[in-house]
């Protein structure tokens, strides 16, 4: 097997499919629940903050923070399609949210415009450049007030390798199956994601990339871009032990404060 990757699968992948094909991660309000809770209990959130949440896709985690009384709550993501599924839900529910379709490694904001930034759900590791993590947690810095914090969510590169399963696939609902092809390189992993309709046929054939953090690599990460009072998490299983729900279990969850 030798899947061949698109450098830029990550613009166009985080459609309607993708919300048919992660819906047991991002469809789930009980998993989106358990992932605030984290961010309550691991940032020193207040009501009136302002949190930016960066590569946010179709913005579950900011709804469920405005039902928790953070009411400052913007969402960025580069995907228009989840940027508009967002829209839909704050015309529908009068959500007072800020909706941004942008880079987030260039994003245009102003800079120490926000108290907390989050990035959830294994965001990064997506585009082919070394830098380009790098880019995006410099915006991030760039965009904290002093004393403000990260916390970056993202795949467990240690545990995904020693649970790495070269084929696998999952229902969804009556209609959908999901098969995953997988190869494996030291800290990268190559997919391609075949979804198949039984009333449609084949509705996506496509493959993608991802860089793989082990803690220390995202610690190291976080200092070069000069986070300090860094603590990891290591071992945040939404989903529990069993099952392969990609990229979106045993997760590290990071956070780091821009210095004062
Ligand atoms: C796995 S999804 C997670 C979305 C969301 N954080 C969640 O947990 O539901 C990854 C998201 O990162 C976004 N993304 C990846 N690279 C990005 C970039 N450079 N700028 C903005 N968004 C990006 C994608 O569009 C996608 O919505």
């Amino acid at each position: 097997m030798n899947i061949q990757i698109n450098p830029d699968w990550w613009k166009t992948m985080f459609d309607e499919v993708y919300l048919l094909t992660d819906a047991r991660s991002v469809c789930d309000d009980t998993i989106t629940r358990h992932e605030v809770d984290a961010i309550c209990q691991l940032l020193p959130i207040q009501t009136h903050h302002k949190i930016l949440d960066l590569c946010g896709g179709h913005g579950r985690h900011c709804f469920e923070l405005y039902e928790r009384g953070f009411q400052n709550c913007t969402l960025l993501d580069y995907s228009s399609h989840l940027i508009e599924v967002a829209r839909k839900r704050v015309m529908e529910n009068g959500y007072p949210l800020n909706l941004i379709q942008s880079d987030a490694r260039s994003t245009q904001l102003e800079s120490e415009s926000f108290d907390h930034v989050c990035i959830m759900g294994n965001s990064l590791g997506y585009i082919n450049t070394a830098d380009a993590d790098s880019q995006i947690l410099s915006e991030a810095f760039r965009l904290l007030c002093s004393d403000g914090w990260i916390l970056v969510d993202v795949t467990n590169g240690a545990i995904a390798k020693e649970k790495f399963n070269p084929n696998t696939w999952h229902e969804i609902g009556n209609d959908i199956v999901v098969c995953r092809e997988r190869e494996l390189f030291e800290n990268r992993i190559h997919a391609r994601e075949v979804v198949l309709s039984k009333l449609k046929g084949i509705i996506r054939d496509r493959t993608y990339a991802i860089r793989l953090y082990e803690p220390p690599a995202l610690s190291s990460l976080l200092e070069q871009v000069g986070f300090i009072n860094l603590k990891l998490h290591t071992d945040f299983s939404p989903h529990g032990s069993k099952g392969d729900y990609g990229f979106m279990n045993h997760r590290i969850l990071a956070i780091g404060q821009k210095p004062g």
